[in-house]
């Protein structure tokens, strides 16, 4: 298995004017390409702020992050940026699309980033919304969509780039429970198809669809297992469809 995320001793410390936050105080953690991890732990433990710097969207105040071979943890802002566009795709519990803009532009964007032509882009971010059985939504806006298909929207963004690590960060957060289990089956595809894939959550059901469970207290690794009994999104006979 190859090493996708090797963080060593990671610190984050938030400064609040004299006031200063241990967010992340010493996180050593291996990822391997492909994996699929559930990262749970109490509201403040330190997931946000972990995923955020996996995603290249912060830098740490102390400590080793390698991506793919590569020491992140020291580079600028513009050479993050471009790692992040090339390797990272990003889900958000709130979904963070433009609500001005329809599903197949919202999807198109960060190939505008990338500097991909329109046609191409359409294309590409169609292909996508098809893959996430949207094709029939594509010029909907996000309040002309359910929230279940506006997190759709979201993957196939995050998906277009085709980033090798999709970070969700409390996905199914504001999903009921049926349409949770749809977008837990969109993850399990997703990760069929190869990407690694790190998914916060709160809720036992959600992480039981991953192979490992990383559990965070006040910014340390508290546990790290193996899911020995990993649940699918397909499964009939699992919990969420007897309710
Ligand atoms: N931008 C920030 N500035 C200052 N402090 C912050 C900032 N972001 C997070 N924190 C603090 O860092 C700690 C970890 O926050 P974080 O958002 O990572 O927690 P979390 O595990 O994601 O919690 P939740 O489950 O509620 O989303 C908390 O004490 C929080 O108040
Ligand atoms: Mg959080």
């Amino acid at each position: 298995m190859k090493t996708i995320i090797s963080i060593k001793e990671l610190t984050k410390t938030y400064i609040m004017g004299a006031a200063k936050v241990n967010a992340l105080r010493g996180i050593t953690l291996d990822i391997f390409s492909n994996e699929y991890v559930a990262l749970m732990g109490p509201s403040g433990s330190g997931k946000s702020t972990l995923m955020n710097l996996i995603g290249c969207l912060d830098t740490p105040s102390g400590g080793e992050y390698w991506l793919n071979g590569v020491n992140v943890s020291t580079m600028d802002d513009n050479a993050l940026a471009e790692v992040r566009n090339k390797e990272i795709g990003f889900v958000f519990q709130t979904f963070n699309l433009l609500p001005r803009l329809t599903a197949l532009d919202n999807v198109a964007l960060p190939l505008v980033y990338a500097g991909i032509n329109k046609n191409a882009r359409q294309q590409k971010a169609r292909e996508v919304l098809d893959a996430v059985g949207l094709g029939d939504r594509m010029h909907h806006k996000p309040n002309e969509l359910s929230g279940g298909q506006r997190q759709r929207v979201a993957i196939a963004r995050a998906l277009v780039n085709s980033p090798s690590i999709i970070l969700a960060d409390e996905p199914t957060g504001n999903l009921d429970t049926k349409t949770s289990v749809e977008i837990m089956a969109l993850f399990e595809e997703i990760h069929k198809a190869g990407n690694t894939l790190i998914v916060v959550t709160h809720e036992p059901e959600i992480a039981a669809h991953s192979q490992r469970m990383v559990r965070l207290r006040d910014g340390l690794v508290e546990s790290d297992v193996k899911n020995e009994n990993v649940v699918s999104a397909y499964d009939p006979n699992h919990r969420y469809h007897q309710e």
